[in-house]
């Protein structure tokens, strides 16, 4: 089953938007495997956001993301890595959809609350990175619309 690395970001943690984000997740029939509240340094930071070194926004975003705790989880479900992106909203707060969590909740594109894995390839990185000693969960299977 599809899995997705979604990460609460320093201001969504500080601003009390953790409940809110995982209830949307749940809410929406998502199964969370996985879940970190951790502060992370420079050198994870820039291994996690490898991809975007050459960008001149690059050592703000590390700033972000170094500047207090965060909420790492791993999602499961169908679709899970596309429809998380769907829930979270466009890149830009300022083009996100209302109903979306960046589109609800965040105006600047440096403040835009939650990342989710833009790929099942970035997914897997992703959980490697933030999970290494992987996920060992038991599955509730009684429960059919539980998949
Ligand atoms: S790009 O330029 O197309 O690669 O960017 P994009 O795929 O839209 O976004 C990749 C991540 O970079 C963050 N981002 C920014 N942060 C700060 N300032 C600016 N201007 C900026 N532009 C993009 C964006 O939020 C993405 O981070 P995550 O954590 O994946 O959402």
């Amino acid at each position: 089953m599809e899995q997705t690395l979604i990460m609460i970001k320093p201001d969504g943690v500080q601003r009390g938007l953790v409940g809110e984000i995982i209830g949307r997740f749940e809410k929406k029939g998502f199964y969370l495997k996985g879940l970190k509240f951790m502060t992370v340094d420079r050198a994870f930071a820039e291994k996690h956001y490898a991809d975007l070194s050459a960008k001149p926004f690059f050592n703000g975003l590390v700033d972000y993301i170094v500047s207090g705790p965060v909420v790492a989880m791993i999602w499961e479900g169908k679709g899970v890595v596309s429809t998380g992106r769907k829930l979270i909203g466009a890149t830009n707060p300022l083009e996100s959809a209302p109903g979306t969590i960046r589109g609800d909740y965040a105006i600047d594109i440096g403040r835009n609350v939650i990342h989710g894995s833009d790929s099942v390839d970035s997914a897997q990185k992703e959980k490697d990175l933030w999970f290494p000693e992987g996920i060992n969960w038991w599955r509730p299977s009684q429960h059919s619309w539980i998949y």
